[in-house]
C-alpha cells in the first residue's frame, strides 16, 4: 500500500535555469478551422478591417503566448508561400494534399505577421523542406526580413509592409521523418538538404536562429538514429532540435495522467544524442531542444470530410482530465529550462486546441486552456528550481511515476515563489512544504484544478465550468506548512518572500 504523505524540499540555490518566456509559444497551421474562421473569418460580426477576429485575439492575449509557429505542420511540406501573397483576388485556390482540404491562400505571411502583432505574439517561421527547395526557403527569409532594394524586399514593400517582418526564429522543415509527410526524406538527406538550406538562411540574415527537424514521436522505428544522423550533418548551423509528442486516454485514466514521464524520457533521450554528437564533433555548442508541438490529441477520432475549405477536423473537446495531463506536459517542459528552451503547444484555435470559435458566432475557451495561462503567468520570469521531492511511486505503462508532480519557480524581483503540483492519486494528498532557505514567507493565491466528474467539458452554454477555484490561503508567516491537494488535481500555491 503506496504512502500518501509527501514532502517537498524547496532551496532557492538549487536552480535549473533562468524561464524562457518562449516555452509558452503555441503553434497554428493551415489545417481545418485553425485560419479560416477560427482566428480569420471577414464578415463575422467580431472582425476587424483585416477580417481578424477580436474576440479570438482576446483569449490569444489572454493566454500569454511568446510564439507562434506558423505555417504547419505537415501542412508545410506541400506550400509554396507565394500562393500567400498579393492582391487577394489573384491568388490561386490549391489542393492542399496534407490534409486533403482546399485551400484558398486568403491568408498568407503577410497576413500572419499582422494578426501576430495584433496579439502580442512573434512568430516562428518555418521553410517548406518536402516540396520546397533551399533557394524558396531563402527567398522567403528575403521577402520577411531584407529591409528593402532587391526583387523580394521590394515586393514585400508593395504588398503592403513597408517594415521587415523580421522573423528571427524558424524551423526548417516539420516532421520529416515521417512517411507521411509529403516528399519525407531519409535522415542523410534531410540533413543534408537542411544544412544547405541553414547556410542560405544564415548568409541572409545572420541573427537568424534555426531549428532542425527531429523525431516526430518516440514510436517512430527511425528514433533515435535520425536525430543523431540530423545533428552529425547539421551541428554547426542548428541552434535547436525539434521534438513533438500527444498522447490520449487508451482508457486507465492513471497511465494518461503519467504521459509526462513518458515525455520526460524522450526530453533524455534526446538531450544525450546531442550531447554524443558534441562530443563526436569534439564542438564547444550545446545544441537546445524545441518542443513544437505537444498536446493531448485523441487521434482516433478524426472525421472524413472531402475535398473543401476549412472542415472542422481534428476538432477535440477537452475535459478536467485532459487538462490535467496538458498540465503535467506543460511542468515537465518547465522542469527541463536548461535545454528545452522553446515549446508550442498544438495547436492554438479549433484544432486541438485551447480556444473554440463557432463559424459566425461565439468563443470559448477549453479546459487546457487555464494551465496553460497560469504556466505562462506565473512560469515564465524567473528561475526554475529544482525541489527535492519525496512522494509515493507507482508502475504505470510509461514506468515508474511519482503520484506527485512538482515545477517551482522562484522569481526574485517579484519575491515570489511559485508551486505547480499535480496529484495524481485518487485520494487526498497531505504535501509538507520546507521553503526554509528563504526565510518567512506568506501564502498569497491558491487555485486548484479538479472535478468530481473529471469528464467534465467547458460547453458553449456553460462556457466557464472547467475554471480552477481560488481555495482559502494558510494564513500567517511560516517557514514550513502542510497542505492537502485534493485527489487527482493540479494546484498552484504561490508565496510572498516576506
Ligand atoms: O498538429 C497536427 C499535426 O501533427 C501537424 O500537422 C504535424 O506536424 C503533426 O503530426
Amino acid at each position: 500500500m503506496a504512502e500518501t504523505q509527501a514532502k517537498l524540499f524547496i532551496e532557492k540555490e538549487f536552480a535549473v535555469a533562468q524561464a524562457d518566456k518562449r516555452l509558452f509559444s503555441s503553434f497554428l497551421e493551415h489545417l481545418g478551422r485553425a485560419v479560416y474562421t477560427g482566428i480569420y473569418e471577414p464578415g463575422h460580426p467580431l472582425a476587424d478591417e483585416d477580417g481578424f477576429r477580436t474576440d479570438v485575439i482576446q483569449l490569444v492575449r489572454e493566454l500569454g503566448i511568446s510564439h507562434v509557429r506558423y505555417p504547419g505542420g505537415n501542412f508545410l511540406s506541400g506550400y509554396n508561400w507565394r500562393d500567400g501573397i498579393g492582391p487577394k483576388a489573384e491568388r490561386p485556390t490549391r489542393l492542399d494534399l496534407a490534409w486533403n482540404t482546399i485551400e484558398t491562400n486568403q491568408f498568407g505571411i503577410d497576413e500572419f505577421c499582422d494578426w501576430a502583432r495584433k496579439s502580442g505574439t512573434s512568430v516562428m517561421g518555418a521553410v517548406n523542406m518536402g516540396t520546397g527547395t533551399p533557394k524558396e526557403a531563402g527567398e522567403l527569409l528575403e521577402y520577411c526580413n531584407y529591409p528593402g532594394g532587391t526583387y523580394l524586399s521590394d515586393l514585400r514593400i508593395k504588398n503592403g509592409h513597408r517594415d521587415p517582418h523580421n522573423i528571427k526564429l524558424w524551423c526548417v522543415g516539420n516532421e520529416m521523418d515521417g512517411s507521411w509527410q509529403i516528399c519525407h526524406l531519409d535522415a542523410d538527406d534531410y540533413g543534408k538538404k537542411a544544412l544547405e538550406t541553414a547556410k542560405i538562411m544564415k548568409w541572409i540574415d545572420p541573427e537568424v536562429e534555426l531549428v532542425v527537424s527531429g523525431s516526430s514521436n518516440t514510436s517512430q522505428p527511425t528514433y533515435p538514429q535520425w536525430d543523431r544522423v540530423v545533428l552529425e550533418h547539421t551541428y554547426e548551423k542548428a541552434d535547436y532540435i525539434s521534438l513533438h509528442t500527444y498522447y490520449e486516454n487508451k482508457g486507465n485514466d492513471l497511465d494518461f495522467l503519467a504521459s509526462f514521464v513518458d515525455m520526460d524520457h524522450f526530453i533524455h533521450t534526446i538531450v544525450s544524442t546531442c550531447d554524443y554528437v558534441k562530443a563526436v564533433k569534439r564542438s564547444r555548442k550545446k545544441m537546445m531542444l524545441s518542443f513544437d508541438e505537444w498536446n493531448v490529441w485523441y487521434q482516433q477520432k478524426q472525421t472524413p470530410h472531402g475535398w473543401v475549405e476549412a472542415p472542422p477536423i481534428l476538432e477535440d473537446h477537452y475535459s478536467v482530465l485532459d487538462a490535467l495531463v496538458f498540465a503535467g506536459m506543460g511542468m515537465t517542459l518547465l522542469n527541463h529550462a536548461d535545454r528545452v528552451r522553446i515549446a508550442c503547444f498544438a495547436q492554438l484555435v479549433n484544432v486541438i486546441a485551447p480556444i473554440f470559435t463557432e463559424k459566425g458566432g461565439r468563443v470559448i475557451r477549453q479546459a487546457i486552456y487555464y494551465p496553460f495561462q497560469l504556466l505562462s503567468k506565473y512560469g515564465s520570469r524567473g528561475t526554475v528550481l529544482k525541489p527535492v521531492t519525496v512522494a509515493p511511486k507507482t508502475e504505470t505503462r510509461h514506468g515508474e511515476t511519482p503520484l506527485l508532480h512538482t515545477s517551482v519557480v522562484y522569481d526574485g524581483e517579484e519575491k515570489m515563489v511559485t508551486l505547480f503540483l499535480l496529484n495524481l492519486q485518487q485520494e487526498d494528498m497531505p504535501v509538507e512544504l520546507s521553503l526554509r532557505s528563504f526565510g518567512k514567507v506568506s501564502m498569497s493565491e491558491r487555485l486548484c484544478m479538479t472535478n468530481p466528474d473529471l469528464n467534465l467539458e467547458n460547453t458553449f452554454d456553460h462556457p466557464d465550468q472547467t475554471a480552477p477555484i481560488s481555495q482559502p490561503c494558510e494564513k500567517g508567516l511560516f517557514e514550513e506548512c502542510t497542505v492537502s491537494l485534493p485527489k487527482t488535481s493540479w494546484s498552484v500555491l504561490r508565496f510572498h518572500v516576506e
